[in-house]
């Protein structure tokens, strides 16, 4: 199973404020859809409560207070663990979607990094972690909007 990470920060590397996150680049979320789509996302249940549900993606809901449950499109896991072992045996491709525990959590795990990086400081409280080394950046597109960003690629 191959595991991806998405996620966009700011330049001052927040990802977001309490539940929000706090900017609104146009355009920027197009990428997040369009890889998505059909796709299994892996998120934090702040996430989960805070993003609701986006039609045509099936979710792994990590909690630690959770009732585990599988279903076709929505399971909810114990633990980050859990949730890859069942996702490796019924599906290729998992989405790491946030929020900032999950990225803490998972960012060492993850063979491929996408990463918008949006060119504005923000006030917040959630951050995104560094990014380990042994990843390098494999591929870099600007995009203008009415906050510019930059899109990124990362591998091992
Ligand atoms: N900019 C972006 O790309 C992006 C993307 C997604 C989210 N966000 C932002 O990120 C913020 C939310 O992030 P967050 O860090 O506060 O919360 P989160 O990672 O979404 O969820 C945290 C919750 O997930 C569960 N959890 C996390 N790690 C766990 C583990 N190892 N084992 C068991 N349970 C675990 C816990 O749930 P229980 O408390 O139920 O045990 C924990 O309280 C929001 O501001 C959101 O807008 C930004």
């Amino acid at each position: 199973m191959i595991i991806s990470l998405m996620a966009a920060r700011s330049a001052n590397n927040v990802i977001g404020n309490n539940a929000d996150i706090p900017w609104k680049a146009e355009g920027e979320q197009l990428l997040f859809k369009a890889m998505t789509y059909n796709h299994w996302i892996l998120v934090g249940r702040k996430t989960y409560e805070a993003m609701g549900r986006l039609p045509n993606r099936k979710y792994a809901v990590i909690s630690g207070s959770c009732e585990e449950k599988t279903g076709e499109d929505l399971c909810f896991f114990k633990t980050i663990d859990n949730a890859l072992k069942y996702l490796s045996n019924v599906t290729d491709l998992v989405v790491v979607s946030g929020g900032g525990q999950i990225y803490a959590g998972m960012i060492s795990k993850v063979d491929v990094i996408h990463l918008s990086v949006i060119h504005c400081e923000v006030k917040g409280n959630v951050f995104f972690p560094d990014i380990p080394k042994g990843f390098k950046m494999v591929f870099s597109q600007d995009f203008k909007s009415n906050i510019d960003y930059t899109y990124q690629i990362w591998t091992k």
